[in-house]
């Protein structure tokens, strides 16, 4: 981030604006919104401007900008046509550190307006740190059309209501589910819509009674919720992780939940990391149960956020029964799994009328001889198999692959990081895949597919299609 989003207030606060045109009655125009007390300097002003002057709504000084006329400003706005001025003007204000905005020219400028929707109070302000200001207009074009008309009524129906709802209701936690449930229910849904007066005694009348309602409730149970946070991507979350994401009071993640997953989830909610690193458990799985009975009991809403799907290789159903087993609310979430995620963005159908019939998951800590998978049937042709946390057990799974009769041309793809930026693909037969993964250095988390569907790889990949061919004998085909 470029520029520090802030919203600052102005009110009664002297702000000088240099110039007089079009742009500078703009920018006073917004200014008085906000109630501020705008001098203007200029040796003449539009009419609208002179208007506004004669009328006392705003000071005027006649003639060219004095370094003087800076004394005590909280704010200052360069608006003239003359880039030698509005340098001047800048010059000045940072020796006296006043904020400076210079119309149209951001190395001038301390700080710059955003695109804003105004439901006042809600104000929703779009920036792009000046890179992109037609692209913001787009936004904030969006934006007006999809905030509802009578937003600020509802927004300052709740200002108003705060003192008494804070009065009546003694935890924060409680007052956090009152508004999330007055928000999302039929009182604000009838005063957006103009079916209520915010105003009016109806209104007052039925919060009265929800908040009655809430005062009597003490303590809420708390719950947790178990969401698959995808791959890695977070546009594959669906929308109800968002809605968790977004109503926890606390979230336990784990190392295969993306950082770009993370920054959707509520900006005030606790976060607690209970990855385990490969080879290297932080917390074991006996303690991860263990804290989301303990966060539950104390009336939390817990995320439980996992990588992938939570119940495919996740041991979601352990927290589960350890969450069942002590009468917890819970519910489940389904993401997308990797297997889904990275044959979709490497460009490989999992089954396919001409190359697979089935497909099989498979968890790839299968160590040695006294392991119980049935290796003859993922040996068979027309088949699919994913390996799951295979990357460290390479060998030894194409060893037993080998051994039921899978061939040396058996075509292969390791994805890395799938759904990622940083996703790598690399593509090989039986006979050179752990020779090529080797050489690619292919690292965690990374998922094996073993199949002739992998072929398809070449013709049909198509996220990050940027192609980095490895030519030497031991590195393989990779795309990244
Ligand atoms: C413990 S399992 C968790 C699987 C997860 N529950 C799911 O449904 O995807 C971890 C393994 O999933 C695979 N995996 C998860 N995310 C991945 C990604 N973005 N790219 C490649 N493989 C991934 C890797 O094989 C990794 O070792």
């Amino acid at each position: 981030m470029d520029y520090f989003p802030i919203f600052l207030r102005l009110a009664n606060e002297p702000v000088l604006v240099v110039g007089g045109g079009e742009v500078a009655a703009r920018k006073i125009d917004l200014l008085l919104r906000t109630q501020a007390k705008v001098t203007v300097v200029s040796p003449d002003l539009i009419e609208s401007l002179a208007e506004k002057a004669a009328a006392g709504v705003i000071a005027y000084v006649a003639g060219e900008f004095q370094p003087e006329l800076l004394e005590g400003m909280r704010l200052a706005i360069a608006a003239t046509d003359k880039q030698s001025v509005n340098a001047w003007v800048a010059h000045q204000c940072e020796r006296r550190n006043i904020p400076v905005n210079v119309v149209d020219d951001r190395e001038l400028s301390r700080f710059i307006m955003p695109a804003i929707v105004d439901r006042s109070p809600v104000v929703v302000a779009v920036g792009s740190s000046g890179d992109a200001p037609v692209l913001t207009r787009r936004l904030r074009e969006k934006l007006e059309s999809f905030l509802p008309q009578r937003l600020g009524d509802l927004a300052k129906l709740a200002g108003k209501l705060r003192p008494t709802v804070k009065a009546k209701l003694e935890h924060a936690s409680t007052r956090r589910r009152f508004w999330e449930n007055f928000f999302d229910g039929s009182i604000a849904a009838d005063v957006l819509s103009g079916r209520e007066d915010a105003a009016g005694q109806g209104v007052l009348d039925r919060i009265g009674n929800s908040l009655t309602r809430f005062a009597k409730q003490s303590k809420f149970a708390g719950e947790v919720a178990l969401v698959g946070a995808g791959p890695g991507d977070p546009g594959l979350l669906t929308l109800r992780a968002l809605r968790a994401l977004q109503n926890a009071d606390v979230i336990v993640y784990d190392r295969l939940v993306s950082a770009d997953v993370l920054d959707l989830a509520r900006r005030d909610a606790e976060r607690i990391y209970v990855g385990k690193a490969a080879g290297n458990h932080h917390v074991s799985q006996e303690d991860t149960n263990a804290l989301l009975v303990k966060l539950a009991k104390e009336g939390k809403r817990v995320c439980r956020l996992k990588g992938g799907d939570p119940f495919i290789f996740g041991r979601g159903g352990e927290e589960l029964e350890a969450l069942a087993a002590e009468g917890i609310r819970f519910e489940v979430v389904p993401g997308v799994t990797a297997a889904a995620g990275c044959a979709a963005y490497a460009g490989i159908p999992l089954t396919h009328r001409d190359h697979a019939q089935a497909l099989t998951f498979v968890t790839g800590h299968c160590k040695g001889e006294s392991d119980n998978v049935d290796w003859a049937a993922l040996a068979r042709p027309g088949h699919t198999v994913v390996f799951y946390m295979g990357l460290n057990q390479l060998e030894n799974i194409v060893a037993r692959l080998r051994e039921h009769g899978v061939p040396e041309d058996r075509s292969a793809a390791l994805i890395e990081h799938g759904t990622r930026p940083s996703q790598r693909v690399v593509t090989a037969t039986i006979a050179d895949l752990v020779q090529k993964a080797a050489g690619a250095r292919v690292e965690s988390p990374a998922l094996l597919i073993v199949g002739e569907v992998t072929r398809l790889h070449e013709a049909l990949h198509w996220f990050n299609t940027r192609s980095v061919e490895v030519a030497s004998t031991d590195e393989g085909r990779l795309s990244a």
